[in-house]
């Protein structure tokens, strides 16, 4: 049995339908990516959105948010960013989050595969956090399941993607979650956002990814910067491995690059 997953990650929407990101409207490069997906891959099993939904952190955002998802939400599944408000996702989002505290992580078993997100939000902070609490709870997730593979989904990359702004804005003590992947061959892959560019790594036997933003690039040089490649998202097919890929739109995103 063959899963299909779509991700997509860092749609910064704002309540103003006009919002513009870096010189990027974001609602026209997110509703272009829904139809691309809608068009070449809309059979697929599971969303997940992998945080900074809301560049405004509003619950009309995240209500907007929703309501652009449509009859997908029963297929959806969501993990914060920095740039995201826990309070008004679980009031946009009841279904997906009934718990009214806590981190908003997830776990779902899909064929043979187990798939989880993590909350890597820390507040008031650019940078992330694992903390210990969450860790055991993923460490319990694992032992529920030991012969699952695991695609693991966290919205701050845990390892540095060599760009140092990027790097420095990542997940602060990264090495207790790098520790636990090494341990546990399980998990496959690890699959994040917040960095806005495609980066391919690795950690023991799990494959790392990152997937660019709905929105507006970053670019590669070590101090911030922003380039024009297109918005996209990341497909992963599991079965008795997995492959994903990355689609982008064919054009770049209308409005001009800010250097700042
Ligand atoms: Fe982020």
């Amino acid at each position: 049995m063959s899963i299909r997953i779509v991700q997509i990650t860092d749609t910064h929407l704002f309540r103003d339908p006009d919002g513009v990101l870096a010189g990027v409207p974001t609602w026209p490069t997110f509703r272009a990516v829904l139809r691309k997906i809608q068009h070449r891959h809309g059979d697929f099993d599971y969303l997940i959105l992998t945080g900074d939904l809301a560049q405004d952190e509003e619950l009309e955002t995240y209500l907007m948010l929703r309501e652009a998802l449509g009859d997908w939400i029963e297929r959806c599944r969501i993990i914060p960013g920095n740039h995201d408000d826990p309070d008004n996702l679980r009031k946009a989002f009841p279904g997906l989050f009934p718990q009214q505290e806590g981190p908003l992580t997830f776990s779902l078993s899909t064929g043979s595969w187990k798939i989880i997100g993590l909350d890597s939000r820390l507040p008031g902070e650019v940078k992330g956090r694992v903390d210990a609490n969450q860790l055991q709870w993923l460490r319990d997730e694992l032992h529920k399941d030991p012969s699952a593979p695991i695609l693991l989904f966290v919205h701050h990359p845990p390892v540095a993607i060599n760009v140092d702004w990027l790097d420095e804005i990542g997940l602060d003590g990264a090495y207790d979650l790098v520790n636990l992947i090494e341990a546990s061959p399980q998990i496959k892959v690890v699959c994040a956002g917040h960095v806005h560019r495609e980066f391919i790594g690795q950690i023991g036997a799990a494959a790392v990814y990152t997937t660019p933003s709905t929105c507006v690039q970053f670019g590669a040089r070590s101090e911030k910067s922003f380039d024009t490649s297109s918005a996209g998202y990341r497909i992963f097919q599991l079965d008795d491995s997995h492959h994903t890929a990355v689609h982008r739109l064919s054009e770049t995103p209308k409005g001009h690059i800010q250097s700042s």
